[in-house]
């Protein structure tokens, strides 16, 4: 398993605390007042900081990494963000890699990280083998009745854009969302409200995750 590399383990809260301290001397005390957290420009380009110098390493300079291991996670909903990154340092979903990048992330440290994320756009990758793509969209669209299978789109929406709860996977590294569904499927990855995608992935063949994995990489999920 890959470890995190030293120079990536930033302190998160000196950045907050050194903020903290200039308004202090200012004499900022709204800022003071909600904490070293939402809504404030200053959190915005703590942000941005942590983003430059901890999670662009692995997910890239704007969000799309470069690795397909690794997720883009540019443009994914707000909300979406947040929970992943809260599951991670809570344990609720297991990653050897991203617990020790979340563990000395506050939760209000979180928000700001994921509003800008989430304003950045996903880039799609190149659709995989084409027949397995059209395989994939067949899945994609209509599911597997025999096996129960449901549709995909019923509720990550067509291009995979996302909805709610629902995470934008339109345009995802067809590495990384086969893998998702195999954990999913063996219960790896249950941080699922409802289990919603346990049930799904648990349905699915092999081939079924690889071709619905290649069809989803060539979206542009916008
Ligand atoms: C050392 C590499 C590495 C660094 C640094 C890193 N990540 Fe990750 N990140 C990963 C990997 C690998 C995963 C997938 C984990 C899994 O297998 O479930 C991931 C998953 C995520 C996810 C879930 C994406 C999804 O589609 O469900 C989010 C959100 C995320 N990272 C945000 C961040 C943020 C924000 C930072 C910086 C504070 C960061 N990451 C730093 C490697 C990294
Ligand atoms: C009943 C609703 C529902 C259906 C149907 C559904 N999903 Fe999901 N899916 C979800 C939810 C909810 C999540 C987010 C889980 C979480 O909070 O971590 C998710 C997450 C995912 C993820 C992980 C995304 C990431 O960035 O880590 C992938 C990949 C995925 N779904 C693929 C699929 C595929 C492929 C299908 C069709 C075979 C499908 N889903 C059908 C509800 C659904």
């Amino acid at each position: 398993m890959t470890r995190l590399p030293k120079e990536l383990k930033l302190n998160y809260r000196s950045i907050c605390d050194q903020k903290q301290r200039f308004h202090r001397l200012i004499g900022f005390a709204a800022v003071l007042a909600v904490g070293c957290g939402f809504a404030s420009n200053a959190m915005a380009d703590d942000a941005k900081t942590i983003a430059a110098t901890v999670c662009m390493a692995c997910h890239g300079e704007d969000g799309n990494s470069a690795i397909p291991m690794f997720p883009k996670i540019a443009g994914l909903q707000e909300s979406y963000i947040v929970k992943q990154l809260r599951d991670f340092q809570t344990g609720r979903r297991k990653s050897d890699i991203m617990a020790p990048v979340v563990a000395a992330l506050k939760q209000e440290d979180m928000v700001p990280l994921a509003v800008y994320y989430s304003s950045l756009k996903l880039k799609p990758g190149t659709e995989g083998d084409k027949k397995a793509a059209a395989f994939g969209k067949m899945v994609f669209f209509e599911g597997n009745e025999e096996s129960g299978v449901p549709a995909c789109v019923g509720c990550h929406l067509p291009g995979g854009v996302g909805y709610q709860i629902y995470p934008k996977i339109g345009g995802q590294h067809t590495t990384y969302v086969a893998q998702q569904l195999k954990n999913f499927a063996s219960g790896e990855r249950s941080n699922d409200v409802s289990r919603f995608m346990r049930v799904v992935a648990k349905r699915m063949t092999e081939e079924e995750i690889q071709s619905v994995a290649e069809y989803l990489v060539g979206l542009d999920s916008k």
